[in-house]
């Protein structure tokens, strides 16, 4: 089987959401499978907004299964919000299901993100303030709560008494913070087993069995240069977003994966802190943050935001093994007499030219991005439901980004909404 992986290829927020509301439609079950509620996702179908955090964004269809995967991190409290919001929009919640094998997020993980900023003296990384990091590095230390943990009081006393200490030592020590009783924890753990009850799936094995030869969906979160591994280090979130955890974080083989669609703004935004070449901080910047209501989903952070960076678009479409180009937020230019693309980096230091990424992010700082101009086409693209009637001058920028990346363009976003969507 043939399935699609869609991931964001910049710094996030491309509109990933809105590609996979669009797919959704064709496929029998739709995966989240890295990242947590730091993830701020939006669709927009009938004139109505959906905000998505960690349920995925193929829920809007009846008859699709929505699965949370071993690799995602939930944080109950905000899930709880999460679906309330969503039952006062009345989106039906009946196939969402839960991996038990996904790691909690805990109050004290909270206060570990926040304490750990504030204490960072040169690299703060602007996180979402979502528990993020602390969760992933207890998983990865082996001392992190499972969703599973919550139904067994046997083994999650026995874990709490390990655990516990061991994170009232770094608040109370490390950050001379508050610090947490087992029984407050207890209470807690009851409260969130109540609340992913109606959702936690103990049958996944057979769920995978079940769907393992039908249409599935994997949702990525965040984008490749926020990938742990792959990303602007340490300027990144702490799970992979790069197509090749889409296996790991779900349960499905790889061998079930053929497709990868990236998902590419037609300019870039990076909320947060950490490198970004084309950064602009001139009127054009303004105008795209304006024009294309930059503002973080989750945070409501103004996003920050420059050109297309071609170096950084083939090093994610390297990595991420991308196939297919998404491009979105085209309409954002509709009033540029100019757009930029950065085709290379001038090392100010030196005068030398890079034309593939320089993965030393440190040197960032040094480097300014080599551009060349396209014309703008200065006509309205929105209304546009075809690739032959868009300006000629739009489509000689899609076609140069396709040829840069040498990879095709499949999809043009031309709105926010579903039905602003140029099929190529
Ligand atoms: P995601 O995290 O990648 O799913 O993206 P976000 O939802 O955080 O941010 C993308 C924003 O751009 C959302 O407000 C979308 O509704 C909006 N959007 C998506 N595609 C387009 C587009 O083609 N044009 C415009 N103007 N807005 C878009
Ligand atoms: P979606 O899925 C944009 C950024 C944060 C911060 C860094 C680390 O909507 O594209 P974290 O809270 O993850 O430890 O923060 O990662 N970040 C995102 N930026 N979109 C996101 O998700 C993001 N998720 C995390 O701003 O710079
Ligand atoms: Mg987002």
């Amino acid at each position: 089987m043939g399935n699609t992986v869609v991931i964001g290829a910049q710094w996030g927020d491309e509109g990933k959401a809105k590609i996979i509301d669009i797919l959704a439609e064709d496929v029998d079950f739709i995966v989240r499978f890295h990242g947590g509620c730091n993830a701020g996702h939006t669709v927009v179908y009938n004139d109505k907004t959906y905000k998505f955090h960690l349920v995925p964004s193929g829920i809007l269809y009846d008859n699709k299964i929505c699965f949370l995967g071993n690799g995602v991190v939930i944080y109950p409290e905000l899930f709880e919000q999460e679906i309330k919001d969503l039952r006062a929009q009345d989106v039906n919640l009946s196939n969402l299901k839960i991996s038990p094998l996904a790691t909690l997020t805990m109050p004290y993980h909270i206060d570990i993100d926040g304490l750990s900023e504030k204490s960072l003296k040169t690299s703060k990384i602007g996180t979402t303030k979502k528990g993020i990091g602390p969760t992933y590095s207890d998983k990865i230390a082996r001392t992190a709560l499972k969703v599973q943990d919550l139904f067994d009081f046997e083994t999650l006393s026995h874990r709490l008494d390990d655990i516990l200490p061991l994170k009232n030592s770094i608040l109370k020590n490390v950050y001379d913070s508050k610090t947490y009783s087992k029984e407050e924890i207890l209470d807690v753990c009851d409260r969130y087993r109540k609340i992913l009850e109606p959702y936690v799936c103990f049958d996944w094995q057979n769920l995978i069995i079940e769907f393992k030869n039908k249409k599935i969906l994997f949702e990525g979160a965040q984008g490749v240069m926020l990938d742990v591994d792959w990303g602007t280090y340490p300027y990144v979130t702490s799970s992979n977003a790069v197509p090749g955890y889409a296996a790991c974080g779900s349960g499905f083989a790889v061998s079930q994966i053929k497709n990868v669609i990236g998902v590419y703004k037609a300019y870039v935004t990076r909320v947060g802190e950490g490198p970004f070449v084309t950064e602009l901080f001139d009127e054009d910047g303004e105008k795209i943050q304006q024009i294309g209501n930059e503002f973080g989903t989750t945070t409501g952070r103004k996003r920050r935001t420059g050109w297309f960076d071609a170096v950084c678009a083939k090093y994610t479409a390297l990595v991420g093994g991308i196939t297919q180009i998404a491009l979105t937020k085209l309409d954002v230019f509709d009033n540029f007499e100019k757009i930029k693309i950065a085709i290379a980096y001038l090392d100010t230091r030196n005068g030398e030219i890079y034309k593939d990424y320089p993965t030393n992010t440190f040197i960032h700082k040094y480097l300014e991005p080599v551009y060349e101009t396209c014309d703008g086409w200065l006509a309205k693209t929105s209304d546009i439901k075809k690739y032959e009637d868009l300006p000629e001058n739009a489509k000689k920028y899609i076609n140069r980004i396709s040829e840069l990346l040498n990879i095709p363009v499949s999809f043009v976003s031309v709105g926010p909404d579903r039905n602003q969507t140029i099929f190529m």
